[in-house]
């Protein structure tokens, strides 16, 4: 009788649990976003301060997320309960998993899980974003805000919401959607 229920479950575990290779490739995408985008930021930043930052922030960011997801066949983007970038609105799954994260103060390190997406089988991986010190300069209480910098945020992202925000804080998360073989 036991066997009976063994190789079902033993089945739906496996089907349910991330295959190596395509978690991988989740992480690696990730990463390659990450560290692009913190390079392009931290270069700016350094030589010509925050108010260019977010000039370049504001053209780079979109396009280097467009660049990965093309050269890795995936869809890899960040996403925010409180987005500056109307493309950085999460979807249900995502913002879900944000809300769940934020109320119980439990972020694991990362996120991965097959699921059906838009009829198809997919990996979705999530890799949470904390705030650190440098990032209030633009993200932070208003009174941390250069008036310059204040004033193209205004014009770039006149729905912005992603301030207020202190060092340690969950800012957000990478996300992915890999599809997988059906
Ligand atoms: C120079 C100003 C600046 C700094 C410093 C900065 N950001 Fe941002 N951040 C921006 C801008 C501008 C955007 C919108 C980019 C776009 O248009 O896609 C953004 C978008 C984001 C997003 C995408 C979600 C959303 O709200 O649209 C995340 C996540 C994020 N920033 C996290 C950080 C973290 C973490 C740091 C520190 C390591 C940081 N930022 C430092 C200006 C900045």
């Amino acid at each position: 009788m036991k066997h009976f229920f063994a190789l079902p479950l033993a089945l739906l575990l496996m089907a349910a649990a991330p295959p190596p290779q395509a978690l991988e490739q989740a992480r690696n995408a990730s990463n390659t976003l990450m560290g692009d985008l913190q390079k392009t930021l931290k270069a700016t930043l350094s030589t010509q301060g925050p108010a260019a930052a977010v000039k370049v922030c504001h053209q780079a960011a979109p396009a280097i997320a467009k660049a990965v997801s093309a050269q890795q066949h995936l869809q890899v983007r960040r996403v925010s309960l409180k987005h500056r970038s109307p493309q950085g609105q999460p979807d249900a799954y995502e913002a879900k998993l944000l809300k769940q994260w934020q109320q119980s103060k439990i972020v694991p390190e990362e996120h991965a899980e097959v699921v059906m997406h838009q009829g198809k089988k997919v990996l979705r991986y999530l890799k949470p974003i904390r705030l650190q010190a440098a990032c209030l300069q633009c993200h932070g209480p208003a009174s941390q805000i250069q008036p310059e910098v204040k004033a193209l945020l205004r014009k770039h992202y006149p729905q912005d919401q992603a301030t207020g925000y202190q060092e340690g804080d969950l800012r957000g998360a990478v996300t992915v959607i890999l599809p997988l073989k059906p």
